[in-house]
């Protein structure tokens, strides 16, 4: 039996200044895996059992069973924590459990992270009054929500903790420099980069922006049966991701890994961390002969996971009001193109949440180095301070 193997501890020496990072947690970003927790695709299962593998099939007619609305105490207990944050003046990034009491809600919150974290993986909730507190309120009470279930982590180099899905008018075909969540352009199934990603629906597109779903188990099982050559490869470490470059000082502008992986420790699970926007956009690399291009078997592989994904998918539509929760360890989402309504009707606006969930804290055992740090993932870069805007910029 292998026993877990101890993790490096942060290879940061200076300490985390307060004046910078208000709640005194610096978001770690992504890294390459360790290499020790690699495995061959002998080690694998040949199936996967449990709550996490779940048929769309399951679902698609019983919303009642991922569905929540939030009961008028609920809300008031969320609007009683919000105006007395705001009135005490704390920075919304300093926000934490601590400032954000709830004392009923907490119970449910409890509840909901375990099947998060370890059931099917996602949760919509309805009913938040986002028309009627606006978005300053209705920004902290997501947040304050949010720190029942992980510790908020930045979104990319400008430190966004609260980050805005909207069409910036950005070229989304400008692969290596644009995040398609600022474009309207589909996004095919992919996981982010933090343990659990929440979406609130500010506003809604004149038409698609709708949202995808599959149990990355279920898929894993699938291509178990039916492409196991498939699933191989997606578990050598011989993929690039580019980092877009939200890179920190010394960093590589790519990480070499796999899509696939282990959890360290006894019965570990398979853990997915996959979004092929930023496997194809390295182009201006492996041109350059710095890394190898894709293979036939990966782009092959690639596509096959698509495919798949969108065979098992569970369609789901958010409207105002509604947030989603979901766990990136074992989901894969997407979402449609969409066209937003001409103005002065407001564009297609969702706000987003990372969230982080550190191993002693419930969370999955991950392969990186910061597996056990409170702000694992995210994007960091350099020492940017977190902010929470309160609109796209
Ligand atoms: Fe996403």
């Amino acid at each position: 039996m292998a026993l877990t193997q101890p993790l490096p501890t942060s290879t940061s020496t200076t300490p985390i200044s307060k004046d910078i990072f208000p709640d005194g947690l610096k978001t770690t970003g992504q890294h390459p895996p360790l290499s020790e927790h690699i495995h061959p695709f002998e080690k694998f299962p040949t199936q996967i059992t449990g709550p996490t593998v779940w048929d769309a099939e399951e679902y698609r007619d019983h919303p009642e069973k991922w569905t929540h609305r939030f009961t008028d105490e609920e809300i008031e207990e969320l609007s009683v924590a919000a105006d007395e944050f705001l009135r005490a003046k704390i920075p919304m990034t300093g926000i934490s459990k601590g400032n954000f009491p709830l004392p009923t809600l907490s119970t449910r919150l409890h509840g909901l992270r375990a099947d998060l974290l370890d059931g099917k993986g996602y949760i919509l909730f309805k009913g938040f009054p986002v028309e009627k507190w606006g978005n300053h309120k209705s920004a902290i009470a997501y947040m304050g929500l949010g720190t029942y279930l992980g510790y908020f982590v930045s979104q990319n180099s400008r430190g966004h903790v609260l980050g805005h899905v909207k069409d910036l008018g950005e070229d989304p075909t400008q692969i290596d420099s644009v995040r398609i969540y600022r474009t309207n352009a589909r996004q095919f199934f992919h996981a982010d980069d933090s343990d659990i990603v929440g979406l609130l629906c500010i506003h809604r597109a004149r038409e698609g922006g709708e949202s995808d779903l599959v149990s990355s188990h279920h898929v894993y099982n699938t291509l178990a049966k039916e492409r196991p050559d498939v699933l191989k490869t997606l578990t050598e470490p011989i993929w690039y991701f580019d980092r877009k470059g939200e890179t920190s000082k010394g960093q590589e502008e790519y990480i070499k890994t796999s899509v696939i992986y282990l959890e360290r420790g006894d019965n570990p699970r398979v853990y997915t961390k996959w979004d092929p926007y930023y496997v194809r956009s390295l182009t201006r690399f492996s041109d350059a002969g710095i890394i190898p291009p894709l293979s036939a078997a990966q782009v092959e592989a690639l596509e096959v996971l698509e495919a798949t994904c969108n065979r098992l998918k569970l369609h789901m539509i958010l409207e105002v009001g509604d947030i989603q929760f979901l766990a990136n360890s074992h989901v894969l989402h997407a979402r449609t193109a969409y066209v937003d309504h001409a103005p002065p009707t407001p564009r297609r606006h969702l706000m987003r949440l990372w969230l982080a969930t550190p191993e002693s804290e419930g969370g999955w055992k991950l392969p990186f180095w910061d597996s056990n740090e409170k702000k694992r993932g995210g994007i960091q870069v350099d020492d940017q301070a977190p902010v929470a805007p309160l609109d796209a910029e």
